[in-house]
């Protein structure tokens, strides 16, 4: 199904070829007057020079010939030359059918659907997930289900930091702990545990005070060095011991992220491609990309257009050793060899903007992708407190993220539970779906680039731009419906009449925005206009559910086709939740 103003330019094309114009001039967009009309057409403002006439003139004999279409119910010249437009009430209806009875609202599939990889998460293994990583983790999911629904094949791989010193300094911290772990006794020649020696809460003690004492004490940095070092050259204790660490964080990484509804397809992470670094490494000096610069192998990154100075892609440091850039350039190669993408598509905080900068140009430099992948970064800005500086717990500790969901989930509760006759146990379920909702919103509903205050009262209020008024909203038809089926109403056609009023007809007009909404998120990458599309679709629902009685009305054509209308409002507005990532409760 073509999307509606696609269908529209094409009408007021016969219009201007039937007067004798050009038909690039007929180009119709969305009212920015919606007080005096519903779409407008330009052309004739842009006619007037080629045409050596009045613009008025044009748009007069370009209305005539509108007069009679099926598509608008009045086209009108207004001074200096714009065309005014109104929907043919008809004509709209049928596109609600169609929209209702079609797979995906009719939203057209691309002929060749793209491969995507989208890198999101960027957990670092045996550290407690916090506030910050909540962006990557909903905003990569989120562009991942846009993308899919879109009907492109997205990969999602978390890309876990689980390699170099933050584990050696793991290592390191165990071993002080239990020195006599038979992981650290080199003589040991039999099967390793089964069970891991410490808990995900050990994990998270070891790893900060390990990293604290690592920079005032020079031995101890040394210790934990060597014990990267012992475990990237294949120690076999230290890589027994490194997979318990690994496994025992992903299931909590798992749990975490899981209660966003978030997942992942790949679960790879930085140690996956070590093996790749040193065939890399060959191929770029081979082939005289790389060179030795004061002991460091580098790539040469600035181009003759800089303006700006762009240092060099560092691929080895003087002692050998590999580092972040080396990682995402091997894992660049394995992603072309495995999955051969059109597209990878990283998310990370925006402070990395210049790190990928380097990391884009040296992949194309050296051909580790093919001239047409698209490299994608997208950086986002910090979430902060009421203060404005980057959001902390009461104390001005780190705020894990498990704390932050938490405590969105004990607010939801309160409110649910103030002025709502709900046993406990159900207002306990509602408030964990509504404030994921409160929290995902709250974040996706930003331009990524922009930091945002973190301010669990607004998020979690069930009025204003936010999910829970969203949920709100769908609970509301939700419930229309449902006593609609207790009244004994059945529905008994798919039909939808043209609107009885402005308030339908407004509803009807957000609804029809779908398809080009959901295609411009997919292209531009860009959560956010999921959610300010489904805000004016929800503020046009509740006009319409304010100013018509729905369950009163008698006729029952009219009745049919208003639950009709309700049943692809509720489709629509699930729809866009889902691709957000959360979903809305029977009631609440
Ligand atoms: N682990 C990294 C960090 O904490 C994020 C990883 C992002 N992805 C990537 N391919 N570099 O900053």
């Amino acid at each position: 199904m073509k999307k509606i103003l696609d269908l529209l330019t094409e009408e007021m094309k016969k219009a201007f070829e039937a007067a004798g114009y050009d038909t690039a001039l007929a180009k119709v967009s969305v009212s920015n007057r919606p007080d005096l009309c519903e779409y407008q057409c330009n052309g004739a403002m842009a006619g007037a020079k080629q045409y050596h006439k009045a613009p008025i003139v044009i748009a007069n004999e370009v209305a005539q010939k509108l007069a009679g279409s099926e598509v608008f119910q009045e086209a009108a010249a207004v001074a200096p030359g714009f065309l005014n437009l109104k929907l043919s009430g008809k004509f709209l209806a049928d596109y609600m059918c169609g929209m209702k009875t079609e797979e995906k609202f009719g939203m057209e599939m691309p002929a060749r659907p793209k491969k995507m990889v989208i890198d999101y998460g960027g957990a670092n293994v045996a550290k407690p997930l916090h506030v910050g990583h909540i962006r990557s983790a909903n905003l990569g999911e989120s562009i991942k289900r846009i993308c899919r629904y879109a009907g492109h094949d997205v990969i999602g791989d978390v890309h876990l930091g689980d390699w170099g010193l933050q584990m050696g300094l793991v290592i390191t911290g165990v071993q002080e702990k239990q020195p006599d772990l038979v992981y650290f006794d080199e003589n040991y020649t039999g099967e390793y545990p089964e069970e891991p020696p410490f808990t995900i809460s050990d994990l998270e003690t070891i790893y900060p005070a390990a990293s604290a004492r690592s920079k005032e004490d020079p031995a101890y940095k040394a210790k934990a060095m060597e014990a990267t070092f012992k475990l990237q050259n294949g120690v076999r204790g230290y890589r027994a011991l490194w997979r318990h660490i690994l496994n025992v964080s992903v299931a909590d990484l798992k749990k975490n992220y899981g209660s966003l509804n978030v997942t992942f397809d790949l679960w790879k992470g930085e140690s996956d491609v070590q093996d790749r670094i040193p065939g890399m490494v060959q191929y770029m000096k081979e082939n005289g990309y790389a060179y030795i610069s004061d002991g460091a192998l580098v790539v040469d990154v600035k181009t003759d257009e800089d303006t700006k100075e762009v240092p060099p892609c560092m691929i080895l440091k003087s002692d050998g050793a590999s580092l972040y850039n080396t990682t995402d350039l091997a894992t660049i190669m394995e992603r072309m060899e495995l999955y051969r993408p059109d597209s990878i598509v990283y998310m990370t905080d925006k402070r990395q903007d210049l790190y990928f900068d380097q990391v884009f140009r040296c992949a194309r430099k050296t051909k580790l992708v093919r001239p047409e992948t698209e490299l994608v970064w997208i950086g986002f800005g910090t979430v902060n407190g009421a203060d404005g500086k980057p959001f902390k717990t009461r104390d001005g500790g780190v705020m894990r993220l498990e704390n932050l969901i938490k405590e969105t989930k004990e607010e939801m509760y309160r409110k649910i539970k103030e002025g709502r006759e709900m046993s406990d146990e159900e207002a306990r379920e509602v408030a964990d779906l509504v404030a994921i909702s409160a929290l995902k919103y709250g974040d996706l509903s930003n331009v990524p680039a922009k930091d945002y205050i973190f301010d669990v009262d607004r998020f979690t209020s069930f009025e204003g731009d936010t999910g829970p008024y969203i949920l709100y909203t769908i609970v509301r038809i939700k419930s229309i419906l449902a006593k609609y089926a207790e009244q004994g109403g059945v529905i008994n056609s798919d039909t939808i009449l043209p609107a009885a009023g402005e308030s339908e007809k407004g509803l009807m007009m957000e609804l029809a925005k779908f398809n080009a909404m959901m295609s411009s998120a997919c292209e531009e990458l860009a959560p956010q206009k999921v959610c300010a599309y489904i805000y004016d679709l929800a503020n046009a629902f509740n006009h319409f559910y304010h100013e018509t009685k729905i369950l009163a009305e008698e006729d029952d054509a009219r009745k049919n086709s208003m639950i009709n209308l309700l049943l692809l409002t509720r489709e629509v507005l699930e729809t866009c939740i889902d691709v957000l990532g959360f979903s809305a409760p029977e009631r609440m």
